[in-house]
């Protein structure tokens, strides 16, 4: 993505174009139901405590959202082909973690911040270029935590906040994780429908993550959860691109819902329309990296394509060329494709993938 020594930005007109969407305002959408189930635990149990940051600028620096949080420099998340990058120190958050520095910096040391992130990814039902985060802090003044440790603190707070949000008769269990900014680091997930899903990652903030954000010898948690993630388990949503549809059989069950109700509804699905799959084969250029193509066929086919698979994988040892086939699968989430407008798209692609990745096709 660089070109002639001059920085080209990877953030495609899609990406760009949901920049401001902000799903977790809307009214009456899911993703903002979850995210106020959640603050209303905090309101609740700890009035005053967790003032909220909601319209907090997606565009964060490279030092906010990696450097100051302690994240390697050869760190894969870095990459190009992974986050979109504005300019050469600007990139588009990947995660509310983002702000934990600059926030705690400005003298607030408790806080809940949730907006959209950014994170260059591949293709199916649970992911989205774009997608929410909320992320929780809480910096301890020193004494104030008196017998307890800061991880016990934390895993009280976080084990009350999602039986608030399931249901106190959900079973919760932490699993050891690894982030750069926490030690120890924590995955905590609950048993729904009989299956553990994983719904948030946190941990005891490193001390150098605090002295980055002038609170040396202090102590503190955070956490951060997907809100997609915790709305598509509560209300038993099947796939993410309903989030973005306009389909308002898809809105109007949402039209009403309390957030702090005992029990959420459950979404009913309409009926699913069918799907179709495409493949396409080609020579890999020297340089690529799947995120590439993933962002080219998001460009040209948006919401319509569900699921991109790679299919097949040839090494030519005499030329020492590499091939692949992927398997694209259509379909709407409104209504029944038509087997020329699929034609089309699948075409464009095709002209994309020769004249944008330089691949070449078989
Ligand atoms: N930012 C992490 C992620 O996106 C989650 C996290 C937040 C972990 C805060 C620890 C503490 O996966």
């Amino acid at each position: 993505m660089f070109q002639t020594g001059k920085f080209v930005s990877n953030i495609t007109p899609q990406v760009a174009s949901k920049i401001g969407a902000n799903l977790h305002l809307v009214k009456g959408h899911p993703i903002r139901i979850v995210k106020e189930r959640v603050y209303n635990f905090f309101k609740k149990y700890q009035p005053g405590r967790f003032p909220v940051f909601d319209e907090l600028n997606p565009y964060v620096s490279v030092k906010d959202n990696f450097d100051d949080l302690l994240i390697p420099q050869d760190h894969p998340s870095r990459r190009m082909a992974d986050t979109y990058y504005a300019d050469t120190s600007t990139v588009l958050r990947t995660h509310t973690s983002a702000h934990q520095t600059t926030l705690l910096r400005s003298g607030c040391d408790s806080f809940l911040v949730s907006g959209p992130c950014f994170r260059r990814d591949s293709i199916d039902g649970s992911h989205y270029p774009v997608f929410h985060q909320m992320e929780g802090v809480r910096v301890f003044d020193e004494d104030a935590l008196g017998e307890q440790t800061v991880a016990e603190h934390l895993q009280e707070t976080l084990t009350a906040m999602t039986k608030h949000v399931f249901g106190t008769e959900v079973e919760t269990r932490w699993v050891d994780e690894y982030f750069p900014f926490t030690d120890p680091s924590w995955e905590l997930e609950v048993k729904f429908n009989g299956e553990w899903m994983e719904v948030l990652g946190c941990g005891v903030i490193q001390p150098r993550v605090l002295e980055n954000s002038r609170l040396p010898g202090r102590s503190g948690w955070a956490f951060g959860q997907g809100l997609e993630r915790l709305a598509m388990i509560l209300f038993g949503i099947p796939d993410i691109r309903l989030f973005w549809s306009a389909d308002e059989r898809f809105f109007k069950q949402f039209v009403g819902v309390d957030p702090s109700a005992e029990r959420l509804p459950r979404f009913i699905p309409f009926s699913a329309f069918p799907p179709t799959s495409r493949d396409v084969s080609f020579w890999l250029p020297a340089q690529y990296n799947a995120h590439d193509l993933y962002d080219l066929i998001r460009a040209l086919g948006g919401d319509l394509v569900e699921d991109v698979k790679e299919i097949d994988h040839f090494d030519d040892t005499r030329s020492g060329r590499t091939a692949k086939c992927y398997r694209l699968v259509y379909r709407s989430m409104e209504r029944t494709l038509e087997t020329e407008e699929v034609n089309h798209i699948q075409n464009a692609i095709r002209v994309a993938i020769q004249d944008k990745l330089g691949g070449v096709l078989r």
